[in-house]
């Protein structure tokens, strides 16, 4: 099979010839036919990830053939048995188990499921990790009600789009935040009310007064020095999910405000066989369909991970595999 391949830190993808996995009693072998970029094969690429290991082949996200069957492929493997909380076992698909930048993957049995028939192998390829991550932080961990206000912060992300379309499919009225005004208006004509420029001072307060109040549930991958306007906009009582940190430690955030307003502080991390299960579920009842930014060949992973390096994208950047 060929195979995109990163050889070292900071070295760009190689396209490889490697020997085609073959099935055992636990694992099965996947045609894939798309799969998709998350900025953790970027962190990987640069050396800014845990238990690094080379060559390997990057990619969590994929969909293609089981035999005749069309599947997608949940890139969560050996969760545990607490729902809480990931076990010592726990990895995710394309470290250190080499991943969905080829043309076949081996993924244990249990790891693959139907894939939803209204989505076409590329949208199919860019649900798993992100969808996951963004079904766990909104239902299990932050508890979304229909009705409530929800702010995602930084909505050109791929996990961020999805707490967009979930959030608004239970009836969440949601406001989102981005570098770019651009995002903001492609996030309303998707249901948004509105938003408001991370780069702004004092966004928190400003977004707060423009939308006419403050929010009940706020989603966060970026951490760093603005974390402290989410507890701004954050209603008393309001939960802050947060599910990456994209712009380092966080550096100003306020205890007065912390427990004056009451608020939870809450970590997501991707989620249990049982959350992709339901999650693809609901996927299919709201017929949601994911945002794709672009779509690259494999042999241009290089290209795509350089898009996703650059921060300009809207939605998923898919890479569709020929058989
Ligand atoms: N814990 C988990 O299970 C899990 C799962 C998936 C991802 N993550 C982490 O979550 C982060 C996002 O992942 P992704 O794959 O969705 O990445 P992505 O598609 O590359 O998105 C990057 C995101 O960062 C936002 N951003 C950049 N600067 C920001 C700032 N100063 N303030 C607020 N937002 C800012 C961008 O918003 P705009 O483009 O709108 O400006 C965009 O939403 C990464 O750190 C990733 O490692 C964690």
């Amino acid at each position: 099979m060929k195979a995109m391949v990163l050889p070292g830190i900071g070295q760009p993808l190689a396209m490889e010839s490697w020997a085609d996995w073959t099935e055992t009693a636990d694992h099965v072998v996947v045609d894939l036919r798309a799969a998709a970029l998350n900025h953790r094969d970027v962190w990987i690429s640069k050396g800014q990830y845990a238990g690094l290991r080379f060559p390997i082949i990057l990619g969590s996200d994929g969909a293609g053939y089981y035999g005749d069957r069309e599947v997608i492929i949940n890139p969560s493997m050996a969760w545990g048995d607490d729902s809480r909380c990931q076990g010592s076992g726990y990895h995710i698909l394309g470290l250190p188990q080499h991943g969905t930048f080829a043309e076949k993957v081996a993924v244990p049995r249990e790891n693959i499921l139907d894939k939803p028939s209204h989505l076409s192998f590329a949208e199919a390829a860019a649900l798993p990790l992100a969808g996951l991550t963004a079904y766990r932080a909104l239902f299990t961990q932050g508890e979304l009600m229909a009705g409530e206000r929800v702010l995602i912060n930084g909505i050109g992300g791929g996990v961020a789009l999805f707490a967009l379309q979930f959030a608004l499919a239970v009836g969440a009225t949601v406001y989102v935040t981005s570098g770019s005004a651009e995002k903001i208006e492609r996030a309303q004509a998707l249901g948004a009310e509105g938003g408001i420029s991370y780069r702004e001072e004092e966004w928190g307060k400003l977004l707060v007064k423009n939308a006419g109040g403050g929010f009940d549930l706020v989603i966060d991958s970026a951490g760093g020095a603005g974390f402290g306007q989410l507890l701004r906009a954050a209603n008393p009582g309001g939960r802050i999910v947060v599910y990456g940190g994209t712009q380092g430690a966080i550096t100003n955030l306020s205890p007065q405000l912390l427990f004056w307003k009451q608020l939870q502080i809450i970590g997501s991390t991707m989620g249990t066989s049982a959350e992709f299960a339901a999650m693809v579920k609901f996927v299919t009842l709201h017929q949601i369909r994911p945002i794709i930014d672009q779509e690259y060949s494999l042999a241009e992973a290089n290209l795509a991970l350089a898009r996703m390096d650059d921060g300009a994208q809207f939605g998923k950047i898919v890479l569709k595999i020929s058989s």
